[in-house]
């Protein structure tokens, strides 16, 4: 007794210290209180103002505007303005010259780094290491923090089943459950526990909803999806966001099922807002009210203004047309002062929850101290190299022996910095980034190495192949560097091609036609055709764009300091007609049958993927055995318990990453032929064995039925443990009522 109440008294008084300057004045009812008193002395012009967004200039700088918008009340939020001198300038003048004194919001598109560069969220992704996103999100926030940042545009959670499409760079592949895992991982990385700590942001789950269903991976282009395919593929990322806890949404730029989903009453508020709850802002994607008049649902800003704010969109981004026409809707009744009042309400609730009220300026000691650091640097190695997934290595090619006399470096991409970081790449600076040639030449000495470029990335020139060739001939090993530029992929980057750009291919046939031994290093952010690499190219690893220190976990992973263990995150087609491939696909009436014409396949190119979802090689083996099941029967609430041993089967260390599907054998819905319900990447010694044990809860198990609600329904199941969502060994198991 004695002891439970000192441990009670030192709970209070611990509470006593944290409560108020943390989570009790920044939400609750007493802030809620504070926000109805703020609204109530509000004009409706400063209302208008907080429901605005405006970009910057060029390099991180206001406009000459901004400062007297901001000193009348007029402006709530500014993306792209950065550096603490500005943005503690400008709230300045928010905080103090302005009638309420509301704080100012920077948003800034920190995606995978600020100035430190980590892997694009592809690649991270294909580290299948939730814990290296949460990390390299927290050293974005950190980083992005210190110049005066409080919101970033990020993560980006769409799933993406098109290569074609540039942004599928910008996420974590195909699947909804790696999605969502990475989804909820990088919300807790950039917000922590508090995101008004001096070094979190609050993030933003982009782009609500189904803008990654671009039908032919045309950026901006309409989607249609059916409401089952939203609420089992598309949605889940963003609820896992919701559940960790972030502050905003964006609104897309996408038609969804014929209505803008930057107009759309029904995911904004029915299914944001009234079913999951979510009481954070939704701000619009770049000008994405305005385009309501393109897509043909507002007649003009005006109407734009209206549909776009009663269906849920709190904050206008760049366009202007809350401000232009938001008291004149409410004077004619298209809009009601209370619709208003709630956006702001939002809004308000947001810079509470970031502690601006009490703590509006960024610190300026830390903007010098903070970025590129010698930790940040260490882990955006670490996690570069975590992201690579092996494809092929016949024959050991790899790993290079360190020892080696001569390496040739060749190809457009190997002393590529700007590339190395990829798109969207916030402040990173191309002469911070290390460089797959210069990464090499400082694991094994400037001297053993030969450069030649070859050819470019696009265009047409070859006169430089016959020299990578004699580079090739005369060294002990080559390592071939080819792919996509950065700005290949991203935003408005989407191919029709995806094959090797340019003469790439040529340059590789003619590389490898030496017969010396050929590493090819992949850079590029989306899968690509390459048959031809994958059937003649001795090893080939892919590496995405790495980041800052690209070039540096290039060279531990060739070198064999680190032995790669990434998986993809997506599906490598063959051919870009077979797009959209993905593994979670419906077993169809007439499943492919090599022996039967009238089965689902081409005349053309085999049906089957070039490299599977989960696939990805490593410089040992690894034995899966002996799964095992806790029960064979188990109810629809219960949760799914297995386990299965997994062996390191060579003779050096490495990282398997143990993947767990179910396929749910027959239900009043078709179901995925596979489904990802669990993964665990784990390091074992050579010959090292361990039981590795999962959980499946039972919604895993669920998805939307006929009548467009939730259901487990009853029936057999199939459990396959595997290392890609190709093969692995199976166990049935019975779900009664
Ligand atoms: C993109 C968003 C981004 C916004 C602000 C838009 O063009 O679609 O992803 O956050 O710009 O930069």
């Amino acid at each position: 007794m004695q002891r439970r109440r000192r441990t009670w008294i030192g709970a209070l008084l611990l509470g006593l210290v944290l409560t108020p300057a943390s989570a009790g004045q920044r939400s609750g009812p007493d802030v809620e209180r504070r926000i109805d008193d703020l609204i109530s002395k509000m004009t409706l012009e400063e209302k208008l103002g907080q429901l605005q967004m405006l970009d910057g200039l060029a390099e991180g700088n206001e406009r000459p505007e901004h400062a007297d918008l901001i000193r009348k009340g007029l402006l709530g939020a500014t993306l792209n303005i950065r550096g603490v001198e500005r943005t503690n300038a400008l709230q300045k003048i928010a905080v103090e010259q302005s009638r309420l004194k509301i704080p100012m919001l920077f948003a800034f598109d920190v995606i995978h780094g600020y100035r430190t560069i980590f892997p694009v969220p592809l690649g991270e992704a294909a580290s299948w290491d939730p814990e290296a996103a949460e990390r390299s999100a927290a050293i974005a926030a950190d980083e992005a923090s210190a110049v005066g940042l409080k919101w970033t545009f990020a993560p980006m959670v769409d799933i993406a089943r098109d290569p074609r499409w540039g942004r599928i760079v910008e996420g974590a592949g195909e699947d909804t459950y790696l999605g969502s895992v990475f989804a909820r991982a990088r919300v807790r990385g950039f917000q922590g526990d508090d995101p008004a700590a001096p070094n979190r942001v609050v993030a933003c789950a982009k782009h609500w909803v189904a803008y990654g269903a671009a039908e032919a991976g045309r950026d901006y282009n309409t989607t249609d999806v059916s409401e089952r395919t939203l609420r089992d593929v598309y949605f889940p990322p963003f609820k896992a966001t919701v559940d960790a806890g972030v502050g905003t949404f964006m609104s897309a730029f996408n038609d969804l099922n014929g209505v803008p989903a930057s107009g759309n009453h029904w995911s904004l508020t029915e299914v944001l807002r009234n079913e999951w709850k979510f009481d954070g802002i939704v701000v619009s994607d770049y000008t994405s009210v305005e385009e309501l008049i393109n897509h043909g649902i507002a007649a003009d800003g005006r109407d734009a203004a209206r549909v776009a704010l009663s269906a849920g969109v709190d904050m206008e981004m760049v366009s202007t047309n809350y401000n232009k026409y938001g008291a004149g809707l409410v004077k004619d009744g298209g809009l009601t002062m209370q619709q208003i009042d709630e956006a702001v309400r939002r809004i308000l609730r947001i810079k509470f929850r970031l502690g601006l009220f009490d703590r509006p300026y960024a610190d300026p000691a830390r903007e010098a101290t903070a970025l590129l650091t010698p930790e940040h640097v260490a882990a955006a190695r670490e996690i570069a190299a975590r992201s690579f997934v092996l494809l092929k290595n016949d024959r050991s090619v790899l790993p290079l022996d360190k020892n080696v006399r001569s390496v040739a470096v060749v190809g457009p991409l190997a002393d590529d910095a700007a590339s190395a970081i990829g798109s969207w790449a916030g402040d990173g600076r191309p002469q911070d980034a290390v460089t797959p040639l210069a990464g090499i030449r400082a694991k094994i000495g400037e001297a053993k190495v030969t450069y030649v470029k070859g050819c470019d990335v696009e265009g047409d020139a070859t006169d430089e192949i016959a020299k990578a060739v004699d580079a090739a001939k005369a060294a002990d090993a080559t390592v071939l560097v080819v792919g996509e530029a950065g700005g290949m992929t991203g935003e408005a980057s989407s191919r029709a091609s995806i094959d090797l750009p340019g003469r790439q291919l040529e340059l590789a046939k003619a590389v490898v036609a030496t017969g010396k031994p050929v590493a090819v290093v992949l850079m590029n952010g989306r899968p690509l055709t390459i048959e031809w690499l994958a059937g003649n190219a001795p090893a080939l690893l892919e590496t995405w764009f790495g980041g800052s220190q690209h070039g540096n976990a290039v060279a531990d992973v060739l070198f064999g300091d680190v032995n790669p263990g990434g998986k993809l995150p997506v599906t490598f087609p063959r051919a870009v007609g077979q797009v959209p491939i993905y593994y979670n696909h419906l077993n169809t009436g007439r499943p492919s049958d090599p022996k039967n014409k009238y089965s689902s396949k081409y005349l053309d190119v085999a049906w089957t993927p070039l490299y599977p979802f989960g696939y990805g090689l490593s410089y040992t083996t690894f034995e899966l055995s002996d799964l095992k099941l806790e029960a064979e029967r188990i109810r629809t609430t219960d949760s799914v318990r297995a386990s299965v041993e997994v062996r390191n089967s060579g003779s050096r260390a490495g990282d398997e990453v143990v993947q767990l599907y179910v396929r749910d054998l027959v239900a009043s819905v078709s179901r995925p032929v596979k489904q990802l319900v669990g993964f665990k990447r784990v390091t074992l010694g050579p010959g090292e064995s361990r039981r590795l044990d999962f959980t499946v809860a039972p919604e895993q198990l669920g998805f939307t039925g006929r009548d467009m609600k939730f259901v487990v329904e009853p029936g057999a199941f199939l459990l396959t443990a595997a290392t890609s969502s190709d093969g692995g060994i199976e166990k049935r198991f019975e779900v009664v009522p």
